[in-house]
This record gives structure tokens, C-alpha cells and sequence, in this order.
């Protein structure tokens, strides 16, 4: 009986990929969920995400204004990206910005399938977004921070491409010990941000505590 195995393997499935992060991963689980598109994929999009991601009241928190252009660095699968969009209307714009070319398809083939006009997809380079100067009035990372190796490289060249008066938002994990999200080696402390920020020419403006596991800090250039 063959299939007894294969619907073994299948039932486990859902406990070791599903939810990147309604499950704990060490470094090793979390490397071969980045090396395997399709199950990254699945996680960043697991409806349980939205229990504590609360993407609605995100949006809402943003203040979205019609005609914005927001740049959703490390867009992923597109989960706010698409949300975003939304918000902007059709005269606003979201680069979803990507370093894995598996993202940006997926992207692209939900931006045919949505009919989305105000998304533009841009494969970068890991250390630029690849986006004009004076060109967008937020930056947002959700999740993404944290994969940036050249951050302080990162940071000066946002703060050319951020238009007048514009801010860069940034949710990522807390440091400690959660039932969910990266494990605690790849998290960056909300102090740390904080004076990494500071050191780099931008403050604290606001700050969103509705969310369980994240902080939610909103940043502009002194
Ligand atoms: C944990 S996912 C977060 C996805 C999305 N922001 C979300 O909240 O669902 C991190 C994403 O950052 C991307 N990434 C990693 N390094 C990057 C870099 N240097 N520049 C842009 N994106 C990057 C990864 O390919 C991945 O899609």
C-alpha cells in the first residue's frame, strides 16, 4: 500500500512549511524555505498570518493617501504590496522590490491576473532598490530589514529617493523569544533600529503598538 507513505508525507507537510510563521524556524529550516519558492511562497501568503499581521488595520494605520507612490522593499509574495495598491488608487504607485527573481515572477503574473495598473515590479540589487532619485514617499519594510546586509549604504541612498516631507516604515520582529517568526539570530532589536536610524540621519515619528510580535516604527530625515 503505497499511498499510505505518500499520504503520510503529505499530512506533514503543512506542519513543517505552512505559516512561516505560525510555526518556529531555526536558521537551517528557514534557509530551505528561502531556497524553496513555491513553499515561501505559501508561508508569507498562510492565512493564519493575518491573525497577528492584521494587514487591514496596517493599512489603516498607514493613512494611505490617493496618489502616493510607496516602494515595498522586499515585497515577497506581495502580500502588502497588493494591499497597498489598493489603497493608493490609480494614480498612486507601489515598486514592489525584490533580490529573487521567483518573487518578482510571482508578482508579475499577479499583477496580469489583478489587472493591477499601479504596480511596477523591480528586480534590485541587494544593496539598492534601484529606484530614481526624489521618486517616493514611503519606504516600507515588513519583514525585510533584516536581509539588507549594507544597511548604512541602503539608508543614504533612500534618503535620495525619498520625495520632500516623506517617511520610511518599518515592521520587523521583536527581539525575544516568539511563537512566531525568524529565529532570534536574524531579528534586530526595536533599540537597535531605533539608534541605527538616529546615527543615520532620520528620527522616530510615530510609533503603531497594535501588533503582538512586531514593532511598527515610522521614520523620517531630520
Ligand atoms: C520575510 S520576506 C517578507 C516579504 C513581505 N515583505 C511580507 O511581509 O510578506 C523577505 C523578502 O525580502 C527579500 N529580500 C532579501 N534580501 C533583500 C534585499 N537585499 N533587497 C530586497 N529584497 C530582499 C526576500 O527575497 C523576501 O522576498
Amino acid at each position: 500500500m503505497k499511498f499510505i507513505p505518500i499520504l503520510f508525507s503529505l499530512l506533514l507537510i503543512p506542519a513543517t512549511i505552512s505559516a512561516q510563521d505560525a510555526v518556529k524556524r531555526d536558521e537551517q529550516q528557514m534557509h530551505r524555505l528561502h531556497n524553496d519558492p513555491k513553499s515561501y511562497i505559501g508561508a508569507l501568503e498562510d492565512p493564519k498570518r493575518d491573525a497577528y499581521q492584521k494587514p487591514q488595520e496596517v493599512m489603516m494605520a498607514f493613512g494611505l493617501k490617493p496618489g502616493e507612490v510607496i516602494a515595498d522593499i522586499g515585497a515577497g509574495s506581495g502580500y502588502f504590496t497588493f494591499r497597498l495598491a489598493h489603497h493608493i488608487g490609480d494614480r498612486g504607485k507601489v515598486y514592489a522590490v525584490d533580490v529573487s527573481p521567483d518573487m518578482i515572477l510571482h508578482i508579475n503574473r499577479r499583477i496580469r491576473e489583478l489587472k493591477a495598473t499601479n504596480v511596477v515590479s523591480i528586480l534590485a540589487d541587494p544593496d539598492d532598490p534601484l529606484l530614481p532619485d526624489a521618486s517616493v514617499n514611503r519606504f516600507f519594510f515588513s519583514d525585510s530589514w533584516h536581509h539588507i546586509d549594507n544597511q548604512t549604504k541602503y539608508l543614504s541612498l533612500m534618503k535620495k529617493m525619498l520625495k520632500a516631507g516623506g517617511e520610511i516604515v518599518m515592521i520587523d520582529f521583536h527581539k525575544k523569544d516568539l511563537p512566531v517568526g525568524p529565529p532570534m539570530q536574524m531579528k534586530i532589536a526595536r533599540e537597535d533600529l531605533i539608534k541605527q536610524m538616529e546615527t543615520n540621519g532620520f528620527r522616530l515619528t510615530k510609533e503603531h503598538t497594535f501588533l503582538p510580535y512586531q514593532y511598527f516604527l515610522v521614520f523620517m530625515p531630520k
